[in-house]
């Protein structure tokens, strides 16, 4: 039995008068990954945003190992960080991006851990080479490195292969795989690419709406999911 590491209750966001979402409840498991999918607008990045403590929800609680204080305390927010699914690099070399969230975390014995990122996203050779300069699929690699570098507990993954080809798709979702595998980092991923899900997730969850409208064990919930919305979802009939 996997421990609970975020409790959701009654968790309601809005923006101005505007609802966007409400979660009764959520767990999220210690060293799963949990797919989270639904169509455009549904609030997946706000729920993202509110997993990562960027945000206040307007109501509801959200417990994070065991504490469910407002603001979270600084050292376990820092356990958490996402990848942004428009992610901003600064402009300089693509080694000062990775380090820069080593910085934000007051780590200044580096070198090393910034090399062994880019190892990991097999971009070492660009190391020097500024930032601007990157191809899409770079920049989303430095992104990743970016998150790496600091071991985050949790990864939040805002759909971090859009627009990728082929082959930088297998080498992200490669990196997901091993993170979760070998050092039990928990990912929540939100992907509009359901094969993806079913390929690298032990829970998925469809969120419409700003509403869960289905969370289940994967084999569940992409063969033998209980609501007819998460099989139209699945089967595309509903496509975005
Ligand atoms: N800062 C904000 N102010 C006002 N409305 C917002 C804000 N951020 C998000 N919204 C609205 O909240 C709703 C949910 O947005 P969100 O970005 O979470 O959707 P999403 O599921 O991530 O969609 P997509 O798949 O297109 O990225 C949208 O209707 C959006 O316009
Ligand atoms: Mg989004």
């Amino acid at each position: 039995m996997m421990e609970t590491l975020y409790q959701l209750t009654n968790v309601a966001h809005a923006y101005g008068e505007r609802q966007v979402l409400q979660i009764d409840t959520l767990d999220i498991r210690q060293g799963e990954i949990l797919a989270l999918v639904g169509p455009s607008g549904a609030g997946k990045s706000t729920l993202l945003r509110l997993l990562n403590f960027l945000e206040t929800p307007t109501h509801g609680r959200i417990q994070f190992q065991n504490q469910a204080s407002q603001p979270m305390p600084l050292h376990l927010r820092r356990r958490v960080t996402t990848v942004f699914q428009r992610p901003f690099l600064l402009n300089r070399s693509v080694s000062a991006n990775v380090r820069y969230g080593l910085r934000l975390r007051g780590r200044r014995d580096h070198t090393h851990a910034v090399e062994k990122a880019l190892e990991q996203v097999g971009l070492h050779e660009m190391a020097r080479q500024p930032a601007r300069t990157l191809s899409g699929g770079e920049a989303q690699r430095v992104a990743l490195a970016r998150a790496l570098v600091i071991q985050p507990d949790v990864l939040l993954l805002d759909e971090p292969t859009a627009n990728l080809d082929p082959q930088n798709v297998a080498l992200i979702e490669k990196i997901i795989t091993q993170l979760n595998q070998e050092q039990g980092t928990t990912l929540v991923l939100v992907t509009h690419n359901i094969f993806q899900a079913r390929r690298l997730a032990q829970r998925a969850a469809l969120l419409m709406n700003g509403r869960l409208i289905e969370t289940a064990a994967a084999n569940d919930f992409f063969h033998h999911p209980t609501q007819p919305q998460t099989a139209a979802f699945i089967r595309g009939d509903m496509v975005y």
